[in-house]
Order: C-alpha cells, then structure tokens, then sequence
C-alpha cells in the first residue's frame, strides 16, 4: 500500500499543532504559569443568546414526529442561504441569490475542498504572510513541488505583503489562474480597498483567473469604504468565489458553520469548452457532504434576527476594543504595530530583529503569554508576530502589562 507521498513535502506541523506542542512542553516544565493565549484567533466570549434559543428551540422540534428531520439539503436549508442572500448581499448591493450560496461546515473545509472542483495545472499565487490551509493543501494535493529552505513551495508564486507595500497585494505582470485573496487579511490584520479589489477583479477578467476570496473577517470592519465582499465589486461574479463564515463573528468556531458562495455566471474551462462552477461544485458537495445539521442552521440563521444582530455586533465590538487596547498599549510601548483597525489581529514587528519563533519562546516563558510567529504563516512573515483580540478582557489587559514589563 502507498500513501500520499505529497503529504511528506509538508512541512514538519500545521502551525498551529506545532504551538500547542510548545505550549505543552511548556506547561510540564512550569506547572504552575498563567498563560494567556492571543495565538490561534479563538473565539472565547459565550455564544449569542438569540443562536442558542433558537438551537434550543431546533432541538425540541427533533423529538418530535412533525418537527422531526433526517437528512437536509446539501447546500443548506433555503431559508438559511434566504437569509445570507438578503442580509450580506442583497442589503449592500451585490446580487447574490439564495441558490449561489453553499451552507458548510467551515471556511477552512471549504477554501481546501475548493481544489477538487480545479485543474491542477492551474498556476497558483499566495499572498505571503498566508493563511497557511490555502498553501498546504494545494502541497497535499500535488499542486507543488518540494519547499526550500525559507518554506517556499515550488510551483506556487508568493506576493509579499509586508510594511513597505503598505501590506497591499500587488497585481502581479505574469498570468497567473487561480489567486488566493483573505481581506480582512489573516495574519496581517490588513484591508483591501475598493479601487485594489477592484484592480483585481480587472486582472482577472482579463487573464480568465479565479479570485479565492476569504472574506471570513469581513464582520470586524469598521471603515465604511472598505468592501466587505468581493461581490461588492463590479464583473467579479464572472470570477471570483467567496468563503465566509460564522466563526469568528458569531463565535461559532465550536459550533461550525460557514458559507461558499459561487455565481451561477463563473466558468472554467476544461480544454475549450466552457464549464459551470457552480455545477461541479454542487456535485462535489452533494457526493461529498451531508450538510450541516439542522440546528446548527437554525442557530446561524438567529444570527440575522433584530436580537441576533445587536448580540453578534456587541461581539464584535468587544474584540475591536481588545485590539485597541493591543495595539495602543504596544505601541506606546515602541512596538510597530500593524492591523488591529479593521481587524482582530495586530501584526507586530519583533523587537531588536528577533525571529518570529525566538520573540515566540521569550513571550512564552518571560511573560506567559502566547502569540502565533509571523513566519508560520509564510517567509516574508519572519521578523513579525501575530497577537489575537479574541480573549477576555482581563487577560488582554493582563498579557500587556506583562510585555510592556519585560
Ligand atoms: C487563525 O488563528 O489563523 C485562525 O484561527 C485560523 C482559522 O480560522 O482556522
């Protein structure tokens, strides 16, 4: 029996595996230590009120023969995609209907699951630093060819976003087919305005490339110029699919569930001819997936009821506020802080030109606290690191007094 000797050109760990190994380590040398965790951005604040009620209330139908329900659509109850379509699109303009919206079970499932439905062909660009699921799974699916020393894949092309482009991706002068967009940006904590998606939209109209737009952290924008959706923008249903998600601004990173939505308008090629994503796509999931159970759907679909709406937006806020506090505290601290504006993450430059990994282990054992290091998420992330807003209030506060001590 032969395995997929792809997966062997990863990488030792997912970075995030490879922190809570650290972590461990840690703990079972120091038993006793306070950490506080800004790494993986998890989510800690309760789940909204109006989602639990309405879970609730969904569990109670189950045990009943009326209210009782087997398998659901695979692409999601309509009158959850309804309300997606009303309330992300329709309400800011963008013509997106119920039937171009897939229910899932994550963001990350599905930005992976995407590669199915594509060519391995297809010439790939990342931004660098990345959300690293966009990169690794196009190693696992034999879209690259080994890394090299600074944990570049061959065959995938990397657009640096860092402090002297104002964190902004760059169009490229080559053709490339498929680009991976996340804005709000994880790791960087960086936006797109308007005029670059829209530069980008142009790009890949013009070169039949599709956008992967991640658009997980679009709840967390505060700047009213800024797209929330790359559908905000005009020609992009005839390339680009979005990924969103529940996770991070309704909290549901235990509960599970996210979005994809395709046009019906969006086309690849196979040879000449002419194909319909989203008909491939819809196989895919109907083959592949059962969809995301009932309750869960009726707990996401709370999300847009008048309660839901003002307990998912005080969320929100409180993050922001912790990235306010991370970013002003820092600062004033003379650290050059990044993101956190539009964005739960702050992208810090490591003091006196340490690693990312060095700053990550003298955090760790000289204050405690837990950050992911800039270069987990890509070569040019080295020399940065990635706090996250989502924690306590008391520990955000905490965990700044202890860096600003040290
Ligand atoms: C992160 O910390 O980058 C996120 O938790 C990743 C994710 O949402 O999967």
């Amino acid at each position: 029996m032969q395995v997929n000797a792809d997966y062997l050109k990863l990488k030792a760990g997912y970075l995030f595996p490879e922190i809570s190994r650290r972590i461990k380590e840690f703990n079972s040398e120091n038993p006793n230590s306070d950490l506080i965790r800004l790494g993986i951005g998890d989510v800690t604040e309760p789940l909204p009120l109006a989602c639990r009620e309405a879970m609730k209330a969904a569990i109670e139908e189950m045990g009943t023969v009326e209210g009782f329900r087997g398998y659901g659509p695979e692409q999601g109850y309509e009158w959850l995609r309804s309300s997606i379509s009303k309330n992300d699109y329709l309400s800011r303009g963008c013509e997106i209907s119920a039937d171009e919206i897939f229910v899932s079970d994550g963001s990350k499932c599905d930005s992976s699951n995407i590669l199915d439905i594509l060519g391995k062909e297809n010439k790939i660009a990342v931004t660098d630093p990345v959300y690293p699921v966009y990169v690794d799974t196009n190693v696992m699916t034999g879209r690259t060819g080994e890394v090299n020393r600074e944990g570049e894949y061959e065959g995938l092309t990397y657009i640096p976003l860092n402090s002297e482009n104002g964190f902004e991706a760059k169009i490229p002068r080559e053709k490339f087919d498929l680009i991976y967009l996340c804005f709000p940006n994880n790791p960087t904590g960086a936006v797109a305005t308007k005029e670059q998606l829209a530069s980008w939209v142009k790009y890949a109209k013009a070169n039949n490339s599709l956008i992967l737009f991640d658009a997980a952290y679009e709840a967390f924008i505060k700047d009213d110029s800024i797209p929330h959706s790359i559908f905000e923008i005009e020609g992009s249903k005839d390339c680009a699919i979005e990924f969103r998600s529940f996770s991070k601004n309704a909290g549901f990173t235990g509960t599970r569930c996210a979005f994809t939505v395709i046009p019906r308008s969006l086309k690849g090629k196979a040879g000449a001819e002419d194909i319909d994503i989203w008909s491939l796509w819809n196989r895919r999931q109907s083959t592949k997936f059962n969809g995301v159970s009932y309750m869960v759907q009726r707990g996401a679909e709370a999300v847009y009821s008048m309660e839901g709406q003002i307990q998912v937006k005080k969320l929100v806020s409180f993050y922001m506020e912790n990235a306010q506090i991370i970013k002003a505290n820092l600062t004033a601290a003379g650290f050059d802080v990044f993101g956190a504006v539009n964005a739960p993450y702050a992208w810090i430059k490591t003091p006196k030109n340490m690693s990312s990994w060095d700053f990550f282990d003298f955090l760790l054992k000289n204050a405690n606290v837990v950050g992911t290091p800039g270069s987990g998420f890509g070569a040019a992330g080295e020399g940065y690191f990635r706090l996250s807003a989502f924690n306590s209030r008391e520990n955000v506060e905490e965990a700044m007094q202890r860096i600003i001590k040290l």
